[in-house]
């Protein structure tokens, strides 16, 4: 639903993010304009409603909230720590916070790899454009912490050079091809939803041989959108099941487990607005008039916040009636929801159980199959926070698909453990974020301690070494909280 444009030029811009794309090309350093603070002068508006993204440090620790959580993700990160969304100012920080990227010494230590970085800086683009795109994506998440410093900002959706809205993400890119959907001339009313699909979308981390200038060989993992059998979440678990990928070997079940990230741009398109139009901007960048001049609201929050500017533009309930429907929107899916994630974590306990008696391979696949895919459906529909209510229909209808297909492997547990003399086993409790870490192996304390001592030492170093690179503006920082969810 188009509400303004915003100018010409951008053929050109998506032609030069699209080249970043290719091996060998590079443009000059200054061409991505990373830090966001370089951009006010030009665009003041823009520039202070994108600042205020800064002013959310709520730190929301979901796996205390869903402790079910720690056992779904046993043997992955995620069962570590996992919080909810905050504003894009602060997406580099968590990523640096998260008990999940570890606590590197050097360069070259992990456990994550580059690609990590992916949707947090602009830094990437910059990179991307300095190094190639295939460099960008070899080696380990600490080989750039002194490069990736600015968060989200104007250059992951504009052009530096003409200000243009432009993707920056040539994987994207790809990712629109694989699955036959508009990919070129890409124009600022596209961006409105392909902005935020460059992120706010499903991916896993390909391996891919290539040879540097120098003759190297290297093994890049490149961010790529498993989208060739189209968006919906069975069309992209054909894909996984084709290719034989898992994201991990799950630590209580052995099930090889597939991590949905955030298929939001893909569940956005089951939904009743985008089949009516309604970009993701319309939402989430309403228009701001201050004086005779009109912007777009570049703090990307909850519409909740803002809903009689926001939906009223198009609806017209009023604001509590509509209100009141999402809100039972919201109580519908975390229903369905808890009960899916209750049976999932049964069924992991219980297969580790049926190994533990002496349960077989051959007894075991078909459970583990129907535990990796009930599993995938329950995280694709909730993975995004905003599907509640950008695809109620498309979320339910997982959940409830998740929770019969653990339902069917537990169905055939019973079988296994009663074989194996384990027929009155009862799954352990697992209703406390500190029981279910317990028993997913996570030892919090060590993590804690290793995370500190890494940002008392490596980070500072990074954070020195990009002010004196002038890669960072350290007024850029002031003010921010730096909140985990494993602070005192
Ligand atoms: C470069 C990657 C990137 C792009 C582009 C992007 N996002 Fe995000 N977005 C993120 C990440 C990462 C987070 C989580 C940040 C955190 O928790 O630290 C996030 C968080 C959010 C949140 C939660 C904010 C809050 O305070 O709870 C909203 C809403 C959001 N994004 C909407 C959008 C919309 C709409 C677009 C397109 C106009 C968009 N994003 C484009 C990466 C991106
Ligand atoms: C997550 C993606 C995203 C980020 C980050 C972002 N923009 Fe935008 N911006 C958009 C989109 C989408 C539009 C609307 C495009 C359209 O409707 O043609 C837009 C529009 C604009 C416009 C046109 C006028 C208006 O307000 O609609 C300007 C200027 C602009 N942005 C500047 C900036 C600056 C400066 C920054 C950094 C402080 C920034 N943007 C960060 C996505 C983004
Ligand atoms: C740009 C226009 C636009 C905006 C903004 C918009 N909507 Fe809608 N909405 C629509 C259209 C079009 C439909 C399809 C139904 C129809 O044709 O009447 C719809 C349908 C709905 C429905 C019924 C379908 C369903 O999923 O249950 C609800 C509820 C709804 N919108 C709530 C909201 C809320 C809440 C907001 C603000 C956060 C909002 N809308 C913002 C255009 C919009
Ligand atoms: C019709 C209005 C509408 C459209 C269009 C829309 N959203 Fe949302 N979005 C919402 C509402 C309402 C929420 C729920 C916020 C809440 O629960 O606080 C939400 C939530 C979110 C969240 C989670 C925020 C959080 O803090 O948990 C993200 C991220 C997000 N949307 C991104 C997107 C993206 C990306 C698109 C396009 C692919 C999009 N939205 C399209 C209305 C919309």
């Amino acid at each position: 639903m188009k509400k303004r444009f915003i100018g010409v030029g951008f053929l050109a811009a998506v032609g030069l993010m699209m080249a970043l794309g290719g091996a060998g090309m590079s443009i000059a350093e200054d061409k991505v304009i990373s830090r966001s603070e370089q951009w006010a002068e030009k665009y003041p508006h823009q520039y202070k409603s994108w600042k205020k993204t800064s002013e959310n440090d709520e730190i929301s620790d979901m796996i205390k909230k869903k402790p079910q959580l720690a056992i779904l993700w046993a043997g992955y990160g995620f069962a570590k720590d996992y919080n909810a969304p905050r504003g894009h100012f602060y997406a580099l920080q968590s990523n640096i916070n998260s008990l999940r990227t570890g606590a590197p010494v050097g360069p070259a230590t992990g456990p994550m790899p580059t690609a990590c970085w992916s949707c947090k800086s602009t830094d990437v683009p910059r990179i991307v454009a300095e190094q190639s795109e295939l460099e960008y994506f070899t080696g380990k998440w600490a080989k750039y912490g002194n490069e990736m410093v600015n968060p989200i900002g104007c250059a992951n959706c504009h052009d530096s050079e003409t200000g243009d809205p432009a993707i920056s993400s040539a994987y994207l890119v790809r990712g629109l091809e694989a699955a036959g959907l508009k990919s070129t001339n890409i124009d600022g009313e596209d961006m409105r939803t392909l902005g935020c699909a460059q992120c706010h979308s499903e991916y896993y981390f390909k391996a891919t041989e290539w040879t540097d200038k120098d003759g190297n060989k290297k093994v890049a993992k490149v961010v790529t959108f498993p989208w060739d059998n189209g968006l919906s979440a069975e069309d992209m678990e054909t894909y996984y099941d084709d290719i034989g990928f898992k994201d991990w070997t799950h630590k209580i079940s052995k099930a090889p487990m597939l991590k949905a990230q955030h298929p939001g741009y893909e569940i956005f398109q089951s939904g009743i607005h985008a089949k009516s139009g309604v970009t993701c901007a319309d939402c989430h960048m309403p228009l701001i008039k201050e004086g005779d001049e009109t912007y777009s609201s570049h703090h990307l929050v909850s519409p909740l916040d803002d809903m009689e500017n926001i939906c009223l533009d198009c609806h017209d309930q009023d604001v509590e009636e509509l209100r009141a429907v999402v809100e039972r929107k919201f109580e519908r899916k975390e229903q369905l929801m808890e009960i899916a994630m209750n049976s999932l974590a049964k069924a992991h306990l219980e297969a580790g159980k049926a190994w533990e008696a002496g349960a077989s391979e051959a007894e075991m696949e078909e459970i583990l199959t129907d535990i990796r895919h009930a599993q995938w459906r329950w995280d694709y529909a909730i993975a995004s926070h905003g599907s509640y209510f950008h695809a109620p229909e498309e979320t339910l209808r997982l959940l409830a698909l998740a929770n019969e297909t653990a339902q069917e492997a537990r169905l055939k547990l019973v079988k296994v453990l009663a074989k194996h003399g384990a027929a009155d086993f009862v799954a352990p409790d697992f209703s406390t974020k500190e029981k279910a870490q317990a028993l997913a192996g996570v030892d919090l304390e060590k993590l804690v301690a290793e995370k500190l001592e890494f940002k008392a030492t490596l980070l500072e170093e990074w954070t020195a070494s990009a002010i004196e690179k002038g890669k960072l503006d350290p007024d850029a920082r002031k003010g921010m909280s730096n909140k985990t969810s494993y602070s005192k």
